[in-house]
């Protein structure tokens, strides 16, 4: 299988990394910077390098393409390599704006590829194992997210700034787990014009939730804690660590019956029945979500399902752009899907 990898940057680098160690996949580099281009061909054994990606899919017969420029040139990349059929996954976020999403979602449709997203956090293990524990939670009342790290200054001037560079993950994340983010509340904190900070409050139906996503922190911080009438699901995305802390209230009495079994909500969280129960570290067997991801794209080409749908891209997308507007604003604002 030969892959094509558009932009050989921060990512795309970790595309060839991960790509050129994967059995039968041979990789072609296209990257504008030509001294960059040689060098992580040359690297990563590529068949064969470009300094322009049209020259490359004209002349290579490719099974699939990675578009892992900046985001401002997905769409212009994207309908490049659709004139070739060629299966595509762009780095997220899909695209700058839902119009533009839109039409690459109906372009794809039109022509019969696949066209998957780099929503990588999906393919973490701590969040695979929360997928199949969140049920185990009882009634869902609360989800917070924390997203920090320090400026990566290569993005200095990208649009929406912190909000799109790292909203979309945990707002992908959080429609995967519990359900889609229905209207935000943000206060933003900017340097210049750029977004730099932001704390968000969301809701999902009756459940609330609050992110922090921030480029001021000296620490590199991924988590979600999912609160259920169970318990709470406590998820660090980069340790790959797990914890489930019990609420004992909802625990199994002596007798092994539950103490609250009517109305868990009402019965537990209204009253304010929550006290500290046991809490348990989930083993998980520690992955690089690139890999998985990489792995997905490439079964996806020989006929599976990717993981990650388009559509589910677009609305991470919608909600990163809403708390950008609630920001400007300052008001609460519905997300459209
Ligand atoms: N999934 C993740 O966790 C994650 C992490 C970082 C970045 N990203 C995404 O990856 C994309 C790239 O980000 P980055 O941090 O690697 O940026 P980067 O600036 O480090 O690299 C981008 C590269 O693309 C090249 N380029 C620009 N136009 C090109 C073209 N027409 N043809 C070929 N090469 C071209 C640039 O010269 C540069 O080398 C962005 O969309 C970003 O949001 C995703």
């Amino acid at each position: 299988m030969l892959i094509g990898i558009i932009g050989a940057g921060t990512m795309g680098t970790n595309h060839a990394r991960v790509l050129s160690a994967m059995k039968d996949v041979d990789i072609c580099i296209s990257e504008v910077n030509e001294e960059r281009c040689r060098d992580i061909a040359g690297t990563f054994n590529a068949k064969s390098h470009y300094f322009d990606h049209n020259e490359m899919l004209e002349k290579e017969k490719l099974d699939g393409v990675i578009i892992a420029a900046p985001s401002q040139f997905h769409k212009k990349l994207f309908l490049d390599c659709i004139r070739h059929k060629v299966n595509i996954l762009v780095e997220k976020p899909i695209a700058e704006n839902l119009h533009d999403a839109n039409m690459m979602i109906e372009k794809a449709r039109e022509n019969g590829v696949i066209f998957t997203i780099g929503h990588v956090e999906r393919f973490n293990p701590v969040i695979s194992r929360m997928k199949e524990m969140v049920k185990e939670l009882g009634e869902i009342y609360l989800v917070n997210t924390v997203r920090a790290g320090p400026f990566p200054k290569r993005l200095y001037g990208s649009p929406g700034g912190v909000l799109v560079d790292l909203a979309v993950h945990d707002a992908d994340i959080i429609s995967y787990l519990v359900g889609d983010i229905d209207e935000v509340f943000a206060h933003v904190i900017r340097t210049g014009s750029q977004e730099i900070y932001a704390n968000v409050l969301f809701k999902i139906g009756n459940i609330r939730g609050s992110s922090e996503f921030s480029w001021v922190s000296p620490k590199r911080v991924r988590t979600i804690e999912i609160y259920g009438t169970n318990g709470m699901l406590r998820g660090d995305y980069h340790s790959q660590n797990l914890w489930f802390y019990e609420n004992q209230d909802s625990a199994p009495n002596d007798a092994g019956h539950s103490r609250k079994t009517k109305n868990l909500f009402e019965d537990i969280i209204l009253k304010g029945n929550v006290t500290e129960g046991r809490v348990i570290q989930h083993p998980i067997r520690a992955e690089e979500p690139l890999k998985l991801e990489l792995q997905n794209f490439v079964d996806s080409i020989s006929g599976q399902k990717p993981l990650v749908k388009p559509e589910e891209a677009r609305k991470a997308l919608a909600v990163a752009l809403s708390i950008l507007e609630s920001g400007n604003e300052n008001k609460a604002v519905k997300v459209i899907q």
